[in-house]
C-alpha cells in the first residue's frame, strides 16, 4: 500500500542544514529579538520546492529518516533577496554619465529601450538580466519592461524557463516620449488585457500594470490603467513617484488640478494596497498618509537617488509607528547602479546618516527579505522559512573577500550581537563575491 500521505508524483523530502537566519515580524515595529529568527544549526526540509519543515536540527531532524542533507558549514542561509524596482532593459545602460532625471530618461533611456522591440535581442537582454538577479541572491523582482509586449514576453519566458517568481509588466506611455517608444490609452489598455491574460498567475508569473509616470501618460491612459485594476483584481500597479524636484514641478504642471503628485494617480484609481510607487523622495505628509492608509508601498531606490542627484528618502517617516507605510528595496537598474541588494543596503544605510536616521544591519536584512516580500503582498508566499512558503533562498558568505575575511575574522557567532556586526558587514561590504549559492524553489540556480 502507497503511503497515504505523499502525494502521487511526489520527490522525496531534501534538506538543509547550516546556521539559519529570517524574520518573523518588521524590526522597526518590534523588538529587534522578537522579530529575528536565528537557528544557528538549522534544518530546512524542502518538497517539491516547498518548504516542509524549518526548525532546530535536533528537533527536525530525527523525524526523516535517510534524509539527503546538504550542509553550509561557516555560512549563514537566508530567504531570497528581493527587489522591489528594476528595469531590465536598462540592463546595458547603467552607469550612463552625467544627468539629472528627466534629461538622462531623453538622453540615454528612451533611445535604449527603443531597442527592445526586437524579440530577439529582448530574450538575449532578458537572460542576461536574470544571470545577474540570481548571482546578486535575488529571487524575485517587480520589473518593468519596455513599451513593446515583445519585451514583456521575453522576460517572462525567460523567468518561466527558470521557474522564478517574478512581477513584470508592460510600459505604457502616450506623451512626452520619442514617438516610437508611444502606445495610446487604446492601445495601452488592449496590449496590457492580452498580456495579463496570458502570464498572470501562470505558475509563478505575475503582471504588473505598469504606465511610466505621470510625465510620461495622459490623464485617459492613466484612467485605462485604472480599468485594468478593476477588471483584474490580482494584478499590481507599478510606476514612479516623486524622484526629482524638476519632475516634481512638471507634474503639477501637467495636472494642475491635482493637489499633489499622488493625487494625480489616485484619481485615476491607481493607489491600492498591490501599488508599489517607486522612490517618494519629496512627499507631503498627506501623500505619506495616503499611502499608509491605502496600504500601498514605496520601492526605496538608494542608489538610485544617489546617482541621479535625486534626493534622500526619508525612511523614518515612511516607517514611523503611527501611519507607517510599507516599504521595499529596489536597485533601480538602470540609474541605480549596481544589481546587489547587499550594495542597495548599504547606500540605505549612509541615505539614512545623511538624514541622522539609523539603519540597523537587522532593519537593512528585513528591508531585503521579508519587507520586500510585504511590500510586494507576496509574504504568503515567500520572505521568510515558514512552512508551506516556496524555497528560494541564498548562501551567504561573510569571508568572501580577503578584506571581509580580515574584517570577521573566526566564525564565532555565538552571540546576537556577534552574529549583527557580521551581517552588518554584509550590509556594508556585501555584493555579489558574499553570494556563495542562490535555491529557487529548492533547487540551486547560481553557485559561485
Ligand atoms: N521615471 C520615469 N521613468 C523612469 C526610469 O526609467 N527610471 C527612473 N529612475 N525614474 C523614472
Ligand atoms: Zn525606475
Amino acid at each position: 500500500m502507497p503511503n497515504s500521505s505523499i502525494a502521487p508524483n511526489s520527490a522525496p523530502p531534501t534538506g538543509i542544514r547550516g546556521s539559519f537566519i529570517d524574520f518573523v515580524d518588521d524590526p522597526f515595529i518590534q523588538d529587534e529579538q522578537a522579530s529575528i529568527r536565528w537557528i544557528p544549526d538549522g534544518l530546512l526540509v524542502i518538497q517539491d520546492g516547498y518548504i516542509k519543515a524549518f526548525g532546530n536540527y535536533s528537533q527536525i531532524a530525527p523525524a526523516y529518516d535517510n534524509l539527503a542533507i546538504q550542509t553550509h558549514d561557516d555560512r549563514i542561509i537566508m530567504p531570497g533577496l528581493i527587489d522591489t524596482h528594476i528595469h531590465y532593459p536598462q540592463t546595458g545602460m547603467i552607469a550612463a554619465y552625467g544627468e539629472q532625471l528627466l534629461e538622462w530618461l531623453s538622453r540615454y533611456t528612451f533611445p535604449t529601450e527603443q531597442k527592445f522591440k526586437d524579440k530577439t535581442y529582448a530574450l538575449e537582454i532578458a537572460e542576461l538580466f536574470l544571470d545577474e538577479l540570481l548571482k546578486n541572491g535575488t529571487t524575485t523582482a517587480l520589473i518593468y519592461a519596455a513599451v513593446f509586449p515583445e519585451s514583456v514576453d521575453a522576460i517572462f519566458e525567460a523567468a518561466q524557463r527558470r521557474n522564478l517568481r517574478l512581477i513584470a509588466g508592460k510600459v505604457m506611455m502616450d506623451r512626452n516620449a520619442p514617438k516610437d517608444l508611444c502606445d495610446t490609452a487604446e492601445t495601452s489598455y488592449q496590449e496590457s488585457k492580452a498580456l495579463i491574460q496570458k502570464w498572470h498567475q501562470k505558475g509563478r508569473l505575475l503582471y504588473a500594470v505598469t504606465p511610466r509616470f505621470a510625465g510620461t501618460s495622459s490623464r485617459s491612459q492613466l484612467d485605462m490603467a485604472g480599468k485594468l485594476l478593476r477588471e483584474f483584481p490580482g494584478v499590481y500597479l507599478q510606476t514612479h513617484l516623486s524622484e526629482n524636484r524638476d519632475e516634481v514641478a512638471w507634474i503639477r504642471e501637467l495636472f494642475p488640478d491635482s493637489q499633489d503628485y499622488l493625487d494625480v494617480y489616485d484619481r485615476s484609481g491607481l493607489v491600492q494596497s498591490r501599488s508599489v510607487f517607486a522612490h517618494g523622495i519629496h512627499l507631503s505628509e498627506r501623500e505619506f498618509q495616503r499611502l499608509s492608509e491605502a496600504e500601498s508601498a514605496i520601492a526605496f531606490c538608494p542608489t538610485s537617488n544617489l546617482f541621479l542627484g535625486s534626493g534622500l528618502f526619508n525612511l523614518a517617516r515612511a516607517k514611523s509607528a503611527d501611519s507607517p507605510v510599507k516599504v521595499g528595496l529596489g536597485t533601480d537598474v538602470g540609474a541605480g547602479t549596481s544589481f546587489s541588494l547587499l550594495q542597495t543596503t548599504n547606500e540605505a544605510y549612509k541615505v539614512a546618516q545623511l538624514q541622522g536616521q539609523k539603519l540597523s544591519p537587522l532593519q537593512a536584512m528585513f528591508l531585503a527579505t521579508l519587507g520586500g516580500a510585504r511590500a510586494l503582498s507576496l509574504e504568503d508566499k515567500i520572505g521568510n522559512f515558514d512552512v508551506g512558503k516556496e524555497a528560494d533562498f541564498i548562501v551567504l558568505d561573510d569571508q568572501a573577500t580577503p578584506l571581509m575575511a580580515l574584517r570577521n575574522g573566526s566564525h564565532d557567532h555565538q552571540t546576537l550581537e556577534a552574529l549583527c556586526d557580521r551581517i552588518f558587514s554584509l550590509v556594508i561590504m556585501g555584493d555579489d563575491r558574499a553570494i556563495a549559492a542562490t535555491y529557487i524553489m529548492g533547487q540551486p540556480a547560481h553557485t559561485r
